[in-house]
């Protein structure tokens, strides 16, 4: 296992300020000297793996390798059950050029049409796989999920992206209603991160997933 103990430089890979704030914050009790792949002014790779782990892996690795530090990267998005899982690792494409959320959730609407009916399966999730990378090569992968439904129209302010149309199994508030601070505790990103942390930032065996939750 390689840990990066306080104080260690580790590259944040994202452009993502909604998910910036919330990783720095699941981030802030390890004492680690973060930096986003932004701030650095390293380049976006293109995602074009079919899943989360994929992308994760693509982004954390092409930060570690252009900024000689440790990096992580996050790969997540919505599903919805009546959309075959889509947008899945599509998420942030749905939302067009224009990186519009309600034209995504509109889209996720009108394309998941026979959910909202009574009776409809308007089951949905937020998956996030994590990848921790070295400038070498070695990489760590993460999973976390959580379930719920889908919900129209889309309610709250708070958060970013899908957080609105979200509602967690057995909650009453969607992530848009939600604290920042109940969601930051309880979201697929922070259940990634808990096994993330749990396995002290990460093992040396390179190809291996922890996974809470099946990816889809
Ligand atoms: P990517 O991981 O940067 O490719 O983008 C994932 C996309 O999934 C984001 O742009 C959001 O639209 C969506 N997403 C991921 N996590 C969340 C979340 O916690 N709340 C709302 N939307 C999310």
């Amino acid at each position: 296992m390689r840990a990066l103990p306080p104080g260690s430089k580790l590259v944040i890979a994202t452009h993502n300020p909604g998910k910036l704030r919330e990783i720095a914050d699941l981030l802030a009790p390890l004492g680690l000297d973060c930096v986003s792949a932004g701030e650095l002014g390293l380049p976006e790779p293109d995602e074009d793996a079919p899943d989360f782990v994929g992308n994760a892996r693509i982004k954390a690795l092409a930060a570690a390798t252009a900024s000689g530090f440790a990096a992580l990267a996050d790969d997540s998005g919505f599903s919805m059950a009546a959309l075959a899982g889509a947008p899945g690792v599509y998420s942030a494409r749905w939302a067009g050029p224009g990186k519009d959320f309600t034209v995504a959730m509109e889209r996720v609407h009108a394309e998941a049409a026979s959910a909202w009916d009574a009776g409809g399966d308007r089951r949905a999730w937020f998956s996030c796989a994590l990848c921790l990378a070295w400038p070498d090569g070695e990489t760590a992968t993460f999973l976390g999920r959580v379930e719920g439904e889908a919900i129209w129209p889309p309610r709250g302010a708070n958060g970013f992206g899908y957080d609105p149309m979200f509602l967690p199994i057995g909650g009453s508030q969607s992530y848009g209603e939600m604290p920042p601070e109940e969601k930051h505790a309880t979201s697929h990103r922070a259940r990634a991160f808990a096994q993330l942390l749990a396995r002290g930032l990460g093992r040396a065996d390179g190809d291996d997933t922890s996974e809470d939750g099946a990816e889809h």
